[in-house]
């Protein structure tokens, strides 16, 4: 049985500072998504996957990300991914074995985190998070990753 890391405290505000310094003056989205993923990846500890699924055509695309090569298309209402983005909330799993339905991109994952991102009000894609520790994402990380969220999408599409 795997145990929740608990001696790493993220720093979520300086984490979402240091996200908006990166993307000052880039006008690229994949730039700043790509910053973005590899911020959280190496910064949060205890994970496997960070990155992003892009909403387009009314599908869940891969977007960019840090960890191992991912399916590359989620239907909506699909998976973690495809069931934060349809209903519009945040998921937290705590054992991905027991989330029917769970997409298994990487075998290792055993906990993760899905956080709906949007644009004008409607959801344009989802931050994806996975751990190979199970219950590794709580309260805390859902309320700094939630904030993180929102400070993205400022820096994406709010000029
Ligand atoms: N586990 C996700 C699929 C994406 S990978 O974790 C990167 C899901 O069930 O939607």
């Amino acid at each position: 049985m795997e145990f929740r890391k608990t001696d790493d405290a993220v720093d979520y505000d300086l984490l979402a500072a240091q996200m908006r310094a990166m993307a000052e003056g880039v006008k690229s989205r994949v730039s700043n998504m790509a910053n973005a993923s590899a911020l959280l990846y190496r910064t949060i500890g205890g994970l496997n996957w960070a990155g992003f699924y892009l909403y387009e055509e009314g599908e869940l695309r891969l977007g960019p990300f840090q960890g191992k090569p991912a399916c590359t298309v989620i239907p909506m209402g699909k998976g973690v991914c495809g069931t934060a983005a349809l209903r519009d909330e945040t998921v937290v799993v705590e054992d991905v074995r027991r989330f029917p339905g769970h997409i298994a991109c990487d075998g290792a994952s055993r906990s993760e985190i899905v956080i709906p991102i949007h644009r004008n009000g409607a959801v344009s894609g989802v931050l994806d998070i996975d751990s190979p520790l199970c219950g590794r994402f709580g309260e805390a990380e859902k309320k700094g990753l939630e904030m993180f969220a929102g400070a993205l999408e400022e820096v994406l599409y709010a000029r």
